[in-house]
């Protein structure tokens, strides 16, 4: 999706602006545009296509101011060019604005603007608002200091949607005023010097406090203040938060691409978001006061996600289950909000979100919240706005995240929900001790135990290298495998754009077993033991009608007659999906780089989903 930066300070911005964005490719996006303050005006300079193209544009060296707003366009209204890419200005360029989110009422605000003499050189939602700036600010006939904060805040109140926006003009060529609703924008601190981004680590080398803004609040920049506004313009105090992450978390390393360093990156993410949660045999989560009264009056759990994050929420009601006997049920976000869930004060509500800004997450979680559920978030990065409307929040330690295909992310939202579902377990004393030590115990474990599996990378690479021209693939699975095989298919999809399908094994007779012929590939998970014979006689019924299988399991399978047989370490079956993902994370990421094609950035996805 759209990606914002901004800088102000005493440094050349344009190449700040650039460097920026550039480390915003991985959310989306199809042109790119910076504004910056030359002597008083504004200059924009924008094409479509990659940022890179900026570098090439006529004039873009000699830019020389030190305020400037950058943008990366992820095409909503309009198609991809130069004309709808940000900035926009107003009719009389007084005003740059770009914007990340939807103008939903923006066709009404054209048509009022329109009757009122201005006129659009763009297909955006956008661009209404920058002409709405200059439509309040000659409305205004003071000379109060705050004038073009004042027109900003004005035009933001007749906005119906959701934005991040950023604005410079030639009026107060010293500022910058930020603003955001519903989507993301975090304001970074520095000395003398101010940032401006959509997330974290496009700015985290050069500052780690940052500010982050709830709804409707405004930030006016300069170089050395940033002052917070309300909506009726008093100003507020905000605190900065610190940011752990170290800069290098979101360079490559050496690694050939962000999903790979990300796969190899696991041990250590699991190991951080395991911490200091789990020791001594205890699991504590000091943000959390559930009671076991509390715990105890719930007849449901609701885990809602999307994506990735939702698969994690699938293997993760597996352990809810057992362990604390309360009924899971998890929900794809987009549908939740809108099906009319039945929820009340004796539901827990559980929202896990990487990015924590993915917009349909936020709005179920909202929903949850007004009809009484105590909502918990599980996010990744600390500040981000899922955290600021739920109750309660809990941090995965993956890093930053930046190929869009999440890897470390998922395993370590599964290892979190782990933790929460033995915590909530222990609170309930519902569980069996011995299996609840055995957890802890192979939870400990796990991050060795994944090292191990990647180690072993020759035979996936060489299995991915066979078939890599394939067009359809099928992932099985029983039980928590089933799970499994849902998000090594969706690996495979968004990053090698083969068809496939995660299916559970024993489903595969009633429909989908008429699309298996000579040639086509199943790969087959299987390590829960009480399974594995099932799963066995599902994969004979594959390879009689010709298909080329790959077993991931932790059973001894070798030398039984297949094709491929992967072997991972045993460990308990409920987290056992930490360890069978990642022959799968590797399958896809092999097989897209045999195609040649963009690992990180995949076409048409976006990391960080920030709209409907
Ligand atoms: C997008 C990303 C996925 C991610 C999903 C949910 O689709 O491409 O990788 O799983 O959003 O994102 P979240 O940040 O809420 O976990």
């Amino acid at each position: 999706m759209c990606g914002i930066v901004g800088y102000i300070g005493n440094k050349k911005a344009s190449s700040i602006l650039i460097q920026g964005l550039q480390r915003l490719e991985y959310r989306g996006y199809d042109s790119a545009g910076i504004a910056t303050i030359e002597k008083n005006s504004i200059k924009i300079m924008k094409d479509k296509g990659r940022v890179n193209n900026l570098y090439n544009l006529e004039g873009i060296d000699n830019l020389e101011g030190t305020i400037g707003i950058a943008h990366t366009r992820w095409a909503t209204h309009g198609k991809p060019s130069k004309d709808n890419a940000h900035p926009h200005y107003d009719n009389d360029n007084m005003f740059a604005v770009v914007h990340n989110g939807i103008i939903e009422n923006y066709n009404e605000l054209r048509s009022e603007l329109i009757e009122k003499g201005y006129h659009f050189v763009s297909q955006t939602d956008t661009e209404v608002i920058p002409n709405l700036i200059n439509y309040y600010y000659k409305q205004d006939k003071t000379k109060d200091d705050n004038k073009v904060l004042k027109a900003v805040k004005n035009a933001c109140m007749d906005l119906i949607g959701s934005f991040a926006i950023e604005v410079i003009s030639s009026e107060s060529p010293e500022n910058m005023i930020v603003v955001r609703k519903d989507s993301p924008l975090v304001i970074g601190k520095g000395y003398k010097e101010n940032y401006i981004a959509s997330d974290i680590p496009a700015i985290l080398s050069y500052t780690k406090d940052f500010y982050f803004l709830n709804d409707y609040e405004f930030a006016l920049l300069s170089r050395d203040k940033i002052k917070f506004y309300d909506t009726n313009l008093v100003e507020i105090d905000k605190p900065t938060k610190s940011i752990e992450w170290d800069s290098k978390g979101a360079e490559k390393d050496g690694y050939e691409h962000f999903m790979l360093k990300e796969i190899y990156e696991q041990p250590i993410a699991i190991r951080e978001t395991i911490g200091t949660r789990l020791s001594n045999g205890k699991v504590i989560f000091d943000e959390l006061d559930f009671s076991k009264e509390y715990l105890q009056s719930l007849n449901k759990i609701f885990i809602v996600a999307c994506g990735t994050a939702m698969h994690a929420g699938i293997v993760s009601k597996t352990i809810f289950e057992r362990l604390c006997k309360i009924p899971v049920e998890v929900e794809i976000a987009s549908e939740f909000r809108y099906r009319d869930p039945l929820i009340d004060e004796k539901t827990l509500a559980i929202y896990i979100s990487q990015s924590g800004e993915t917009a349909d997450t936020i709005a179920a979680l909202k929903l949850a919240k007004s009809k009484g559920a105590k909502t918990l978030a599980i996010s990744n990065v600390i500040g981000s706005s899922i955290t600021r409307e739920a109750d309660y929040s809990i941090y995965t330690h993956a890093g930053p995240e930046i190929a869009v295909a999440s890897t470390k992310a998922y395993t370590s939202q599964i290892t979190l929900l782990t933790l929460l579902a033995i915590y909530c377990s222990e609170k309930l004393e519902r569980a069996d001790s011995d299996k609840i030590t055995k957890l802890k115990e192979d939870l400990l474990e796990a991050p060795s135990k994944v090292e191990e599996v990647l180690k072993n990378t020759s035979q996936i690479k060489k299995f991915a290298k066979k078939v890599h021209k394939e067009k359809d693939m099928f992932f099985l699975g029983r039980g928590i495998d089933y799970a499994v095989s849902l998000e090594g298919s969706l690996k495979l999809k968004e990053i090698s754009y083969i068809h496939s399908e995660g299916y559970a094994s024993g489903e595969l007779k009633h429909g989908p077993i008429a699309l298996i012929d000579t040639g086509v590939t199943v790969i087959s998970i299987m390590t829960d033991p009480k399974l594995v014979e099932k799963s066995i006689s599902n994969v004979q019924e594959v390879i009689t009608r010709g298909a080329k299988v790959l077993i991931v399991t932790n059973q001894d399978l070798e030398n039984k007659g297949f094709e491929l047989v992967i072997k991972i370490p045993e460990i308990s079956t409920e987290i056992s999906p930490l360890l069978s993902i990642v022959p799968l994370q590797l399958f896809a990421y092999y097989i897209s780089k045999e195609k040649g094609l963009d690992v990180d950035k995949p076409r048409n996805l976006a990391k960080s989903v920030t709209v409907e």
